[in-house]
């Protein structure tokens, strides 16, 4: 069913494949999907007749005064020029992960967004995910004490892309979580990859990030694995958590207290596997689309803005320097790169005018 609000703005999605179709679905719930386009007329054709919107040319959309946003839901080595050409149509763009191949391209679209006065989003969707950003919650609280390590698996058996490597793929989502977690750029990144498939690319891959603070992470991502994986697990110096996106709602997120007592100089074994933590159910990609709308609405930067994919798209570029290289890369602080050391923006405190 679609919410018919005369205020919202209306949304054109460039991409009818795998994952558009979901967003085709929740933007046409929220009442705002005015559009579809896909190079493949019959993907477009069927998703029009679904929703009764009219199936598009990419230039005709844009051509049109009353589209506010496109999202852009394409393989990844076409969400730059798409981009740019939206954003120089005056459109606010949503692009899905990863924003671009290159975190120079962010930048460029950063720029131009600024000029323009529009708003550039990343599909990182892990940050609209209420678990995740429970689990945010429980750190900025002090519950798990100082940060200590953090591990990602997101790991399955493909889908398999021609167009990019895993890391690509797969690790924008850890990379976002866990600079929005730690609250800063790390200053080390190594990686290593394997290429079982094809020989070509990279199928599977292992970044270990460390932070000025101490803080290690540690993300495993891989398309050749015989099961699917998607969990993240943060060590804090007073609890544990693991949020497990694999698991029913009610067992994503559980917390471990470490135990009060010390034993030969050891502290004991967990006596169980920790306690629920109890968060209303939401759909992730229902809040993020909404958080779209209502930044275009308000005139807001979204919470993964450009600086943000920014610094994601800077992580693997480097994590893929190292692979390549066999060696450590050091990041410097980028400034002179005019990449913020911020990594999660609060929504209230940056507004469009805002420089960042
Ligand atoms: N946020 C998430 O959790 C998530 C999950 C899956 C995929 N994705 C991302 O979504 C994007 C699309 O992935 P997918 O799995 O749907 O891929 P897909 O191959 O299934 O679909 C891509 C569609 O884009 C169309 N297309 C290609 N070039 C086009 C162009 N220039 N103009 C219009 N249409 C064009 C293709 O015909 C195809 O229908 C990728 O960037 C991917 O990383 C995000």
């Amino acid at each position: 069913m679609s919410v018919n609000n005369k205020n919202n703005p209306k949304i054109a999605v460039i991409g009818c494949g795998n994952w558009g179709k979901n967003l085709m679905r929740v933007l046409h719930q929220l009442g705002a999907l005015c559009a579809v386009c896909d190079t493949d007329p019959n993907k477009a054709d069927d998703f029009s007749k679904q929703y009764q919107v009219p199936a598009l040319s990419f230039h005709n959309i844009l051509s049109m005064p009353e589209v506010d946003g496109i999202v852009i839901a394409t393989p990844s080595t076409t969400h730059f020029e798409l981009g740019m050409t939206a954003l120089k149509a005056n459109k606010h763009i949503f692009i899905e992960k990863p924003l671009a191949l290159r975190a120079q391209h962010a930048q460029s679209l950063h720029q131009l967004a600024k000029q323009q006065r529009k708003i550039v989003m990343v599909g990182h969707l892990l940050q609209y995910h209420s678990v995740f950003n429970t689990l945010k919650k429980l750190k900025q609280d002090g519950v798990l004490g100082q940060l200590q390590t953090i591990y990602c698996n997101r790991l399955n058996f493909g889908k398999f892309r021609s167009e990019e490597s895993v890391l690509w793929d797969y690790a924008p989502h850890d990379v976002s979580m866990t600079l929005a977690l730690v609250g800063d750029m790390p200053n080390q990144v190594s990686a290593v990859s394997a290429n079982h498939l094809d020989h070509t690319s990279v199928d599977s891959a292992r970044i270990h990030l460390h932070f000025e603070s101490n803080i290690q992470a540690h993300l495993f991502v891989s398309w050749l694995y015989p099961f699917k994986e998607q969990k993240m697990i943060v060590v804090g110096s007073k609890a544990m958590a693991v949020f497990d996106d694999c698991q029913l709602w009610e067992n994503k997120l559980m917390l471990s207290p470490y135990p009060a007592e010390w034993v030969d100089g050891l502290p004991r074994p967990f006596p169980y596997a920790g306690e629920k933590v109890i968060i209303e159910r939401s759909e992730p990609l229902q809040n993020e689309c909404s958080h779209f709308l209502d930044c275009i609405r308000e005139n807001l930067q979204p919470k993964t803005n450009a600086i943000e994919g920014c610094n994601v798209l800077t992580v693997l570029e480097a994590a893929s320097q190292s692979m390549a290289t066999r060696l450590p890369v050091n990041l410097p602080y980028p400034a002179e790169q005019g990449i913020s050391k911020q990594a999660d923006i609060p929504l209230s405190e940056v507004v469009l005018e805002g420089t960042l």
